[in-house]
């Protein structure tokens, strides 16, 4: 059964709304966890405009499941990983201008700087994945780095404006998935899923866990962190 990671960065968006000190997302990442997460993500932006440090500080203090921190390949956000110490840190491409991360990583662009990073925070034991789009190159790239793990974006799946066009994103995704599994890596997806969306990436071989975010935070607001969690588990189950 592939694991459910959660992302609370959303809490923190509402909390940032306002300045103030509610909702906390590591009370969200507590209720998560007895909700059945298996994971908790949060993303530490350059720009600080949801997540900020005394949250992952107190996350690595407060959950028992996994900590996965996503980061941009830049030098002061690498050092404040390495002195919190999370379970895993997904390096993603980071835009100011961005209302989420758009793209994967462009490993084989970016090689020496992806490197660089990669190094440092395997250096301190950190487990590393690289958040790419479904592209054999990007997987290849990825693997001979020796990172852990590879993220593939399911956002153009996700937002694929037909029936078709989706089923196309999905076999692009089978195919990237079972080259990231031939190449020894362990295989995580995530973006633009819902819980209409979800099964049929659930289904694919060698899927370890799926990052999820949004679509569990809009259902939480209506009927509650635990249970939003827990349903989204039993659907990625089924
Ligand atoms: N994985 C990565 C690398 C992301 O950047 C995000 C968005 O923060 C997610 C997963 C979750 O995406 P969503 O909020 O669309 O579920």
């Amino acid at each position: 059964m592939p694991q459910l990671g959660v992302n609370i960065d959303h809490v923190a968006t509402v909390r940032q709304a306002r300045l103030t000190n509610e909702p906390d997302p590591v009370h969200a990442a507590v209720l998560a966890e007895l909700g059945g997460a298996d994971g908790i993500t949060v993303h530490l932006r350059e720009d600080r405009r949801h997540i900020q440090e005394r949250d992952v500080r107190l996350l690595r203090q407060m959950i028992r499941i996994s900590l996965n921190l996503e980061m941009a390949v830049d030098q002061q956000i690498t050092e404040f990983a390495l002195e919190v110490g999370p379970d895993q840190a997904t390096l993603v491409p980071e835009k100011r201008e961005e209302l989420t991360t758009e793209g994967g990583l462009d490993v084989i662009g970016q090689h020496d700087r992806v490197a660089a990073c990669v190094k440092q925070l395997k250096q301190a034991g950190i487990g590393v994945s690289l958040f790419i789009d479904p592209e054999a190159d990007q997987v290849r790239a990825s693997a001979d780095l020796g990172v852990d793990a590879v993220e593939l974006h399911t956002g153009a799946y996700a937002d694929a404006p037909s029936a078709a066009e989706a089923q196309a994103e999905l076999g692009r995704i089978r195919a990237a998935s079972e080259l990231s599994v031939g190449c020894g890596l362990v295989l995580n997806m995530g973006h633009g899923l819902t819980y209409r969306n979800v099964c049929p990436i659930a289904q694919i071989a060698g899927v370890h866990e799926l990052n999820i975010g949004h679509s569990i935070m809009s259902h939480a607001m209506m009927v509650g962190m635990e249970r939003a969690v827990r349903e989204m588990k039993e659907l990625i189950n089924s």
